[in-house]
């Protein structure tokens, strides 16, 4: 089942999020989660499979290795929300090791209609789970799921594939204080965070040979053309992907090939673009294996425990609600 969100609001933020974005003084910006249309999801599951791009096969080894023990740690029962689940592979091993205990009520919530669609369809073969998607920004989600809540029932929240490191360091633990805020003292958030890695291997994951991470960027203008009418030229655009040694991140920018002006009517803006002028449209925050101790425990978390995988470094931290 599928809660939908309601399309004509979506459509006026988008248009009000690209103004503010593309008219800022100085770095222009568009905000990650508009990757994310029916395009966007297919070709981030793609991403997900490519040679160079570990992170996602680092996450489900390690729910896959240690998913008795993840669930064992948890005082039953648990219904589990996931936030920014996409097709929700990764989480076929948390749910069938819960079911072995008990029927478990499963909620993805995400923004991208299509990867709740590929979620339901991925997960709904599972014995004993009863998936209710919600079509919500994380916390409004969380808010909507933590409403369903039974009595004596704990909250299980996944929030997996280092989606956390798209925002900022002091925006992540903000968004993690936020969530432990919606949750009551023993409930649990699975957090799975990229470890830091040599700079080679980073760039390469954010910009692969075959250029699905270079389209799935792209795609961002594709969708500006497609959902509010604007004449960006594809062709005069490039995936560009940096380190910010700073901020111990890789950003996704889009450059500007060439000095040019686009229109986006439904914005209401005309852009000029200077040669060489980027968008920045998406941050990865890497972490150290500690620094995730120390966040979570200024969002008010205890970290329960942490499992790491050495072929591709990434973490699974088990934080508890304290
Ligand atoms: C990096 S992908 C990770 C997908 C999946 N969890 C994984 O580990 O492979 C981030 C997911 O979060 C969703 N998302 C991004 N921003 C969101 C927001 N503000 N609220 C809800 N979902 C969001 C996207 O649609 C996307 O499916």
């Amino acid at each position: 089942m599928l809660v939908p969100t309601i399309s004509e609001n979506t459509t006026y933020e988008f248009a009000t999020d690209v103004r503010a974005g593309l008219t800022l003084r100085g770095q222009k910006e568009l905000p990650s989660k508009y990757l994310y249309d029916e395009v966007g999801s297919a070709l981030f599951e793609v991403i997900s499979h490519l040679p160079e791009y570990g992170l996602t096969r680092a996450d489900e080894r390690l729910l896959r290795r240690h998913a008795a023990e993840i669930v064992g740690r948890l005082p039953g029962p648990v219904a589990v929300a996931e936030l920014g689940s996409g097709s929700g592979k990764k989480t076929r091993w948390i749910l069938e090791a819960l079911t072995r205990r008990q029927h478990t009520n499963y909620y993805p919530v995400e923004i991208s209609r299509s990867a709740l669609v590929m979620c339901e369809r991925e997960l709904s073969d599972i014995d004993s789970v009863s998936i209710v998607g919600f079509e919500r920004e994380y916390l409004d989600g969380l808010l909507e799921v933590t409403s369903q809540r039974q009595t004596g029932q704990r909250l299980f929240v996944l929030f997996l594939g280092s989606t956390i490191g798209n925002f900022d360091r002091p925006c992540g633990v903000k968004f993690l204080a936020s969530v432990r805020e919606i949750l009551e003292p023993g409930d649990a958030l699975l957090l799975g965070t990229d470890l830091e890695k040599p700079a080679e291997q980073l760039l390469r994951a954010y910009d692969d040979n075959l250029g699905v991470t270079a389209a799935f960027n792209l795609n961002l203008l594709a969708r500006i053309n497609r959902e509010l009418d604007g004449n960006f030229d594809l062709t005069q655009f490039s995936h560009l992907a940096k380190l910010n040694h700073h901020a111990r991140s890789v950003e996704m920018h889009l450059y500007s090939k060439k000095r040019q002006w686009v229109n986006i009517p439904a914005a209401q803006i005309a852009v000029e673009f200077q040669e060489g002028e980027t968008i920045w449209t998406e941050s990865s925050h890497k972490y150290s294996a500690e620094e995730v101790f120390q966040s979570a425990r200024c969002a008010g978390f205890r970290c329960d425990a942490q499992w790491i995988d050495r072929e591709w470094l990434f973490a699974e931290n088990l934080l508890i609600a304290e």
